[in-house]
């Protein structure tokens, strides 16, 4: 069991960010990535549509050998990590829970921003989750559909993309928020932009860290985690077309694949 890889997936690159963070907190684990790509975006697609696109990734990745897997995509956790817990007879860990415990440990004047898709900010997941953990926050969503096109294209900076952004983010500022939550794995790869536009008094949360923090403590409790072996051999599967993906990907991890 300790040899299989961690499943990590998202509806395209954005689960990278999450990929990423394996590498740096557990370099000798081996990443079965899969990327949705024929079916991006998800926030456009409905609660009963992603589930069934879970259901077949992880169905998929356990027929590949993995041990665990990470829902490296908020729109799944959002509305389908329950049900997959339920299904599935692995660990999974979702994204969502480590953002919001992250958020709360954050903020001083308990005002959270949340930027995510339209699936995930119409689930209201995020809203859950503060209600159960947190006393007395407001949260500020704020749904932002051009996002995600756009860093599936590699285009994370530049004029047009601090206009898009701007038009997102002001809302954001003008409710005086002190934390902002990165509810969609494509997002730190705006990290740059929306740092300039919030300014140094707003914490930007990237949940990828404590989801993978968390997975960590899961593999060392069920001891699980894989021995320092050679260095890991990672794959990459893609239902949609495979070279544009490598060619994103490869920009953004800044490495070949
Ligand atoms: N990166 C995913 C998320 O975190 C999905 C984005 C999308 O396809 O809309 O929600």
């Amino acid at each position: 069991m300790k040899d299989l890889a961690i499943g990590v997936f998202d509806s395209g690159v954005g689960g990278l960010t999450v990929a990423s963070e394996i590498m740096k907190q557990m370099p000798y684990e081996k990443i079965y990535y899969y990327a949705d790509t024929a079916r991006v975006p998800y926030g456009e697609k409905t609660p009963d549509e992603i589930k069934g696109f879970v259901n077949e990734i992880i169905a998929f990745l356990l027929g590949e050998g993995v041990k665990a897997v990470i829902m490296a995509c908020n729109t799944s956790s959002a509305l389908a990590l329950t049900e997959t817990r339920k299904k599935f007879d692995i660990p999974v860990i979702g994204v969502i829970e480590p953002a919001v415990l992250m958020a709360l440990s954050q903020t001083r004047e308990k005002r959270i921003g949340v930027i995510a898709n339209l699936a995930t900010t119409n689930s209201g997941a995020y809203k859950n989750k503060f209600l159960e953990n947190g006393n007395g926050v407001s949260v500020f969503q704020q749904a932002c559909p051009m996002l995600v096109p756009l860093v599936e294209r590699g285009i994370v900076d530049g004029e047009d993309v601090k206009i898009v952004l701007k038009s997102y983010l002001e809302p954001l500022k003008a409710q005086k928020i002190d934390t902002l939550i990165l509810g969609c794995t494509h997002y730190p790869y705006l990290m740059k932009p929306i740092e300039e536009i919030m300014g140094d008094g707003v914490k930007i949360v990237n949940p990828a860290y404590q989801a993978v923090k968390d997975m960590k403590s899961m593999l060392e409790e069920k001891n699980l985690l894989s021995g320092r072996g050679e260095p890991p051999e990672h794959k990459y599967f893609v239902s949609g077309e495979r070279q544009s993906f490598m060619k994103t990907a490869e920009k953004l991890l800044g490495r070949k694949l």
